[in-house]
């Protein structure tokens, strides 16, 4: 299937392969990042999809292997495709993108599997794309949300979107990591992975959840059974990427539905021609919320 991409984003994986071989996402080069896209198909062999039908794509080997949506025009497998929502417009899709995917995926995957409402839900990295999102979602849903950042610039963005607690990184980790801390937090969606996680951990309630998605603090995880085999805690583990499509399609429903938050706030647009800066914001850990790429500009 061929499609005229309207808008991509930029997640993390972006900036990665953009990086060149060693950063492990993409082999061959010259390469088109760009895991996310939204556009008009304009040529298709699928029953599923009709010529100017909108599509949104995200993942898979999208943006890694196969050239992405930083191009105006891109040629994949129609599986990979999800209608846009009837209330979802093309710019609102890619103001969620795989990080919005990934942020209401994780959200879904803890309340299915148990958090306790009457406790905050802690978000890390919550200035971040997937962060910032969860923040968002949460609060909409009326959980109180207290987020980590590594930045001490951002506490009325934070608040803006929801966040009813802010903790700076460096205090949250200031004390050394028990094998069971207070268990204050009714679950937790971790976007950074490392010594943070492991801390969250062992604060988790009783029989309450925590989602793993990132590791942009670190891969190793250094944590106890405790957590595990005396209050019953969950780690969950999200792909996105790999999802099925009908999982996606049933993520889209929540974003442009029941769970649908404006982000508009929160994202700023640009042309492809800015990119180079906001990959290096994204690199050194600097970007704040969601960065979207429109084409034809
Ligand atoms: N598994 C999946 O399906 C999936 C899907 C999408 C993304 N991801 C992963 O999720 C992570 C976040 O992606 P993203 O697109 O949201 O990236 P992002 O927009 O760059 O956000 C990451 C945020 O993490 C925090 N951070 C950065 N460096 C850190 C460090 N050294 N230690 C602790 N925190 C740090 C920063 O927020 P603060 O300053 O507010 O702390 C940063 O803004 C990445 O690892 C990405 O690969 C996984």
């Amino acid at each position: 299937m061929i499609i005229d991409v309207e808008y991509s984003s930029l997640n993390y994986k972006d900036a990665l392969s953009a990086s060149g071989p060693k950063s492990g996402v993409t082999r061959n080069y010259p390469f088109v990042p760009g895991i996310d896209a939204v556009g008009k198909v304009s040529q298709s062999s699928s029953d599923r999809f009709n010529i100017g039908d909108e599509v949104i794509v995200t993942g898979y080997s999208m943006g890694m292997s196969v050239y992405g949506g930083f191009g105006a025009v891109i040629h994949v497998p129609a599986n990979w495709a999800a209608k846009l929502p009837a209330n979802l417009s093309a710019k609102e899709a890619m103001n969620y993108g795989t990080a919005g995917l990934t942020a209401a995926a994780s959200i879904k995957k803890i309340i299915d599997n148990g958090v306790d409402k009457d406790k905050p839900i802690l978000v890390s990295g919550a200035t971040g794309g997937v962060g910032s999102v969860a923040v968002n979602i949460l609060n909409k849903l009326g959980y109180k949300v207290h987020a980590i950042t590594g930045k001490n610039t951002e506490d009325q963005f934070l608040k803006s979107i929801g966040a009813d607690s802010i903790l700076l990184r460096s205090e949250f980790m200031e004390n050394p990591t028990r094998p069971l801390d207070k268990a204050i937090y009714g679950g937790a969606v971790d976007t950074v992975g490392g010594d943070i996680l492991a801390k969250i951990i062992s604060m988790i309630a009783p029989k309450c959840s925590v989602s793993a998605c990132g590791n942009v603090a670190g891969m190793e995880l250094n944590t106890t059974v405790f957590p595990f085999i005396l209050r019953g805690v969950s780690l969950l583990g999200i792909d996105s990427a790999e999802s099925a499509i009908e999982f996606k399609e049933s993520i889209w429903d929540l974003l442009s539905g029941k769970w649908k938050v404006d982000l508009e706030n929160s994202s700023k647009t640009i042309s492809l021609s800015d990119v180079g800066e906001e990959i290096k914001r994204i690199l050194n850990g600097e970007q704040v919320g969601r960065v979207v790429i429109k084409h034809g500009e």
